[in-house]
């Protein structure tokens, strides 16, 4: 019996039909007015075979976004159209959610009326802008304690939106180091206020967002995903970061959120400053309620991981750009497309 295909009941609202998440992807297909388009209700549609669609960041605020054409969900015209999205998901015996997004300093002034980026603190990153020609990472801002009340409001209306929009609920994007991971690492809080310095104050944000959500929607309609480790987007590692994901996953604990999430590209890697444990194992250990892995597995790799309890789902992301078909073809035993970037171009 594969595993992989039996029913999981993430709490008294959401049985998934198996255990296969499509993991959220940037596609960058949305209209110039961060609005999903036609071809985006087929492209989840065709996936709503899985037990749970998390679909690409989309952005709380314009001003939470580091490229173009990527779809929000702040206005009317966005909620018509995931309408449109979940619906159909729905009428597939789908369940979808939404990931909510601000991108903090992974940005440009281009983006935002020619302001700087904010994060927790001043920095400055380098590297280029993906998908932007000639574009560079800079300077970025430190936020003011209204431009993060501020934030935490739009992550909460964000989060009803989503459920205006017939979104079984919705992850919020902690991960990859993007505006909650900013503030998650002390490489990139600097911050000498409440929250920064020690490891419940780098924290609080997070906490802040997921309360602000939870209150909104119900905690059972919100995930989370979280990277430990300082991976991407020049967040660097540092060994005080366990504690604070420590802090924060024990909090976590408190609320009965649907799941949390691990934000990876490759779930094989250790790090020094987890105590050498993967992600999914660090958040594994200090975690009590269901837990998402990513990163890199194979189809035997996630069948042994949930057989021997290191997490309750598994995460695909680049075997769904190239098997819009893969529970299928798990299910027949198939052999999978290769993904490669080129599939990137076209949604389908
Ligand atoms: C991603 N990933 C990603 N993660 C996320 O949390 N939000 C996002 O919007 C995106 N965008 C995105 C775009 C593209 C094109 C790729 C390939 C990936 C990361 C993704 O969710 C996943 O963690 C990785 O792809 C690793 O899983 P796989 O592909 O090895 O199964």
């Amino acid at each position: 019996m594969n595993l992989l295909l039996t029913e999981y009941k993430l709490n008294n609202l959401l049985t998934l039909k198996n255990r296969i998440v499509m993991a959220p992807m940037t596609r960058a297909h949305a209209t110039s007015e961060f609005v999903p388009t036609d071809e985006m209700i087929d492209y989840y549609a065709r996936r709503s075979a899985c037990g749970l669609i998390v679909t690409e960041g989309t952005i709380i605020s314009k001003d939470a976004r580091g490229h173009e054409n990527i779809p929000g969900i702040f206005n009317q015209a966005q909620i018509n159209k995931w309408r449109l999205i979940t619906d159909k998901v729905h009428s597939n015996n789908g369940l979808i959610f939404l990931q909510i997004w601000h991108v903090g300093r992974v940005s440009h002034p281009k983006f935002l009326n020619n302001n700087l980026p904010i994060g927790p603190s001043a920095t400055l990153m380098s590297g280029k802008i993906k998908r932007e020609k000639d574009l560079y990472y800079g300077q970025s801002q430190e936020a003011s304690l209204f431009e993060i009340n501020n934030i935490i409001n739009n992550f909460a209306i964000a989060a009803q939106n989503a459920i205006k929009a017939g979104f079984d609920g919705v992850e919020i994007h902690g991960a990859n180091g993007y505006l909650i991971d900013q503030f998650l690492h002390y490489h990139t809080n600097h911050r000498l206020d409440v929250y920064g310095e020690v490891p419940h104050n780098l924290a609080r944000f997070a906490i802040e967002v997921v309360k602000a959500c939870g209150d909104t929607i119900g905690f059972d309609k919100v995930g989370i995903r979280l990277s430990p480790g300082g991976y991407l987007n020049e967040i660097v590692g540092d060994p005080k970061d366990q504690l604070v994901f420590k802090y924060l996953l024990e909090q976590l604990n408190n609320y009965k959120l649907a799941y949390v999430h691990t934000g990876s590209f490759d779930d094989h890697k250790t790090y020094q400053e987890l105590d050498n444990l993967t992600m999914s194992d660090f958040i594994r250990k200090f975690y009590k309620g269901a837990v998402i892995a990513c990163g890199s597995y194979t189809l035997i790799e996630a069948q042994n991981g949930i057989e021997n309890n290191k997490f309750d789902l598994i995460a695909f992301g680049r075997p769904f750009i190239a098997n819009y078909d893969l529970v299928e073809k798990i299910k027949l035993n198939k052999k999978l497309i290769d993904y490669n970037e080129s599939m990137l171009n076209a949604i389908y």
